[in-house]
């Protein structure tokens, strides 16, 4: 039987605010609740904050999030989106798997039994060169990639057409040549729990702890207020389990 050795929480799109709502949501006591019913129960090897942890980069919204995980054993990576402050988030995060490959932004690489696992900034909603030669080059048969925005569309037309990564048709086209790797990605940033494959790039769109969005609609539009997550499940064999949950607030 094939056991799993590593088990990872990604958690995104938390939009803390300095209020205690966001939009007059409660992202405070969704994600005190989320935390309840994953972190709290078992034991995660990994816990990634894949990026607009907060809504508008305040220090408090970071402060609170700091606190709240201080005595949680798992190793917590935080990874900055397009809503965040990087310099806020330096002051107040330790910042462990720190790559130097671009100045002012949080870029991660750690090995996790033999798992790779890279994490890109868009914090600027692009990619750089050097990042995209980072990621080419990082990438092997045992990796796995955590990026806020996706690098390739998701049938999702708001989101596609209003924010999506500036450069993806050149990243989706400098990947797709490289038959020789695989890249699977898990992003954030679109509010909602899909899987899109395109030739040799496999990517998980992981849902929000705030609200999802409706991806049928051209226009904005909340599908519903449950809020989210994604576990993934490592085997000993480099294979992985991955799935969501949702809890429902009133
Ligand atoms: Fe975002």
């Amino acid at each position: 039987m094939v056991v799993a050795t590593k088990k990872i929480l990604q958690i995104t799109d938390t939009h803390l605010d300095e209020k205690s709502t966001t939009h007059g949501h409660n992202v405070y006591d969704k994600l005190a609740m989320v935390f309840e019913q994953t972190i709290e129960k078992k034991d995660f090897d990994l816990i990634i904050f894949s990026g607009d942890i907060s809504d508008k980069g305040s220090l408090n919204s970071y402060e609170w999030l700091a606190k709240k995980t201080e005595n949680y054993n798992s190793k917590i990576i935080w990874m900055a989106g397009n809503h965040d402050s990087v310099d806020n988030m330096k002051q107040v995060f330790n910042l462990p798997f720190l790559v130097d490959i671009e100045e002012n932004k949080l870029n991660y690489q750690l090995n996790l039994s033999g798992i790779n696992i890279l994490c890109l900034d868009t914090n600027d909603k692009l990619l750089s060169d050097n990042q995209i030669d980072w990621l080419i080059e990082s990438t092997d048969d045992n990796t796995i990639i955590f990026i806020h925005h996706p690098p390739i569309t998701c049938a999702s037309p708001f989101m596609d057409d209003n924010h999506s990564l500036a450069n993806w048709k050149i990243i989706k086209e400098k990947l797709s040549t490289i038959s020789n790797k695989t890249f699977r990605f898990f992003c954030g940033h679109y509010h909602q729990e899909s899987y899109i494959s395109y030739q040799n790039i496999h990517l998980f769109l992981t849902p929000s702890t705030m609200f999802q969005i409706d991806r049928h609609k051209p226009h904005f539009q909340i599908a519903n207020t449950l809020s989210g997550y994604r576990i993934i499940e490592i085997f000993e064999d480099k294979s992985f389990k991955t799935y969501c949950d949702y809890i429902f607030i009133t």
